[in-house]
């Protein structure tokens, strides 16, 4: 069966920092109404939202309190209605984010759990430990133990892999599995085309009584993976749920969220006789070189480059080993991780070259917005704006070695996600139109671009990205083999064949003019960035230039 989503080319937007209507300084779904013509002119033909439930906001909308309502800072569920209905209208699908491992604290189940020992709703979470001993060693990934009092005084500890305000909800219950799969049906009812799973690869935990071993006699907490990661149970409840939801919902796309999940497992995922989900996004593309860390402060958020042997690598097994089965998800930033004009691409240039090295291949392209223009992370100046313990420990630790403060800062702004979710830049008037009052995120704009100038400028990144998107709904870009070229470090080449017709994808990774024999058949141009020379056969590629040649 052929669904909408075999051809579907994502724009992620995170709602909070895209366009603000009512200028209260956060990004609202109203906002994003106003920008649909935006979206329909770079031609994307999906857009995922990042959480609009009703939230307290602790992960900016991850943590949810009312799964069957829009967070009021976002707009109403009439607004909602209406982006649907416009986003159809315009041709766009929309896939919400949908959190299904953990709920917020102030969830009413959440709270009738502590409130009320006997309630229902204590087994819809994981309650462990007794007499103020915490159950074992696994630490959360946000830092500290998975394990937090009961409030309820019960000597008992409740359980959350992220925050501790985001408790984890017991997949094991039953009634846990059907509740989330009618919010799943809820929201699809009202017309929308997909949901990405987030961190679904979670929701089963291991025997809780076991300790994670570990050499030292340390008391730490340790991220305890192999004990809540990907483990069976994972594919036997969400066979349940995507069974379900495909039942009622054949061409709904479930796109799964499994960081850390390797090929293989991706391909358990996403394999038809499974029935479960159609994709997954992974966090396995980008291996760093950890060479280059300095061993005398905390590594976390100092700068590393991209191994690009290993992306090489990364890249070619997962075009190689999803062949057949599903399509990889294509993309170089999100919300979790520093933007590609930060973190990887040396200049305007490369990004444009990566991006097409990128999207060309076989799979689905996300992305992030922003990324179309050129965006790079906001520079924070306080260490508060992190909002995160995690940079005040590694500033601390860059003074000890002898950095400034400031210079800590600045690492931090460049690999840490938040400086990522900047406000969305239209145009040149104040807050570049994102909003007339202050934005929500605080940060200094290292980049100085928006859309009404690069619109208005036929060689911009974000002309380049309409040409790259248009290219990319081709055939042959959707359905063509995938074989990587065997060139040297300094590039990346690939080739992509459909019958008689063939693309070659050639970009330099290299800071010097590089040349590659690609032989004459090669001929005709369909999209480059940067310069570049074909002739009689042999192409020569400037400095991180790249090029799609046709047959
Ligand atoms: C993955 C999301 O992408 C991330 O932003 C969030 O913090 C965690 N899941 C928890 O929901």
């Amino acid at each position: 069966m052929r669904h909408w989503y075999d051809q579907a080319i994502i724009y992620q937007i995170y709602p909070k920092s895209f366009q603000d209507s009512n200028n209260d300084g956060i990004g609202d779904l109203n906002g994003i109404r106003k920008r649909i013509p935006y979206l329909k002119e770079l031609g994307i033909n999906a857009v995922w939202l990042n959480p609009i439930f009703v939230s307290p906001q602790v992960d900016n909308g991850y943590d949810v309190s009312n799964y069957f309502a829009i967070d009021p800072k976002m707009g109403t569920m009439e607004d909602m209605d209406n982006l649907i209905k416009e986003m159809h209208e315009a041709g766009i699908h929309v896939i919400m984010d949908f959190v299904l491992n953990h709920t917020s604290d102030q969830h009413p189940w959440f709270q009738d759990a502590i409130k009320n020992p006997e309630s229902i709703y204590r087994d819809y979470y994981i309650f462990a430990g007794e007499n103020n001993q915490r159950p074992n060693n696994w630490g959360s990934f946000f830092g500290g133990s998975v394990w937090e009092k009961d409030p309820a005084g019960t000597g008992q500890f409740y359980f959350h892999l992220f925050d501790k305000r985001m408790p984890d909800l017991n997949w094991k219950n039953p009634e846990v599995r059907h509740a989330m799969t009618e919010i799943a049906k809820y929201w699809l009812e009202k017309g929308i085309d997909g949901l990405r799973l987030d961190a679904f690869i979670h929701i089963a935990k291991a025997d809780l009584r076991q300790n994670f071993p570990v050499n030292s006699k340390d008391e730490e907490p340790v991220i305890a993976e192999p004990f809540f990661a990907n483990l069976p149970q994972v594919q036997k409840w969400m066979r349940l749920f995507c069974e379900e939801i495909k039942q009622d919902y054949p061409d709904a796309l479930l796109l799964g969220e499994a960081a850390s999940a390797n090929v293989n497992l991706a391909v358990d995922y996403t394999n038809q006789d499974n029935h479960l989900m159609d994709s997954v996004i992974t966090f396995r593309y980008f291996t760093e070189d950890q060479s280059k860390i300095d061993p005398s402060f905390l590594s976390n958020y100092q700068p590393k480059p991209l191994d690009w042997v290993k992306f090489k690598q990364n890249q070619t097994i997962w075009q190689q080993t999803l062949s057949g089965i599903s399509k990889p998800t294509l993309y170089w930033n999100n919300h979790d991780m520093a933007r590609l004009a930060t973190r990887i691409a040396k200049n305007d240039i490369q990004a444009r070259s990566l991006a097409m090295l990128m999207y060309l291949q076989c799979g689905i392209p996300i992305i992030y917005y922003g990324e179309e223009l050129g965006m790079k992370n906001l520079q924070f100046e306080d260490i508060n704006d992190f909002k995160d313990d995690t940079v005040k420990e590694f500033v601390t630790s860059a003074e000890k070695a002898g950095k400034t403060s400031k210079e800590a800062l600045l690492m931090a702004s460049k690999t840490h996600k938040l400086p990522a979710r900047g406000p969305m830049p239209w145009d040149n008037e104040r807050n570049n139109g994102f909003t007339e009052k202050e934005p929500w995120i605080k940060g200094r704009k290292l980049d100085k671009v928006n859309v009404a100038d690069e619109i208005a400028d036929d060689s911009s990144m974000f002309n380049f990205y309409k040409k790259l998107i248009s290219l990319k709904k081709e055939q042959l870009f959707q359905e063509g083999n995938y074989y990587l070229w065997p060139t040297s470090n300094g590039s990346y080449v690939y080739e992509r064949n459909l019958k008689d017709k063939k693309a070659l994808i050639a970009v330099s990774l290299s800071q010097e003019p590089i040349e590659l024999e690609v032989g004459k058949e090669f001929s005709s141009e369909r999209l480059a960035a940067g310069e570049y020379d074909l002739t009689a056969g042999k192409l020569r590629l400037e400095p991180y230039a790249g090029v799609v040649l046709e047959n």
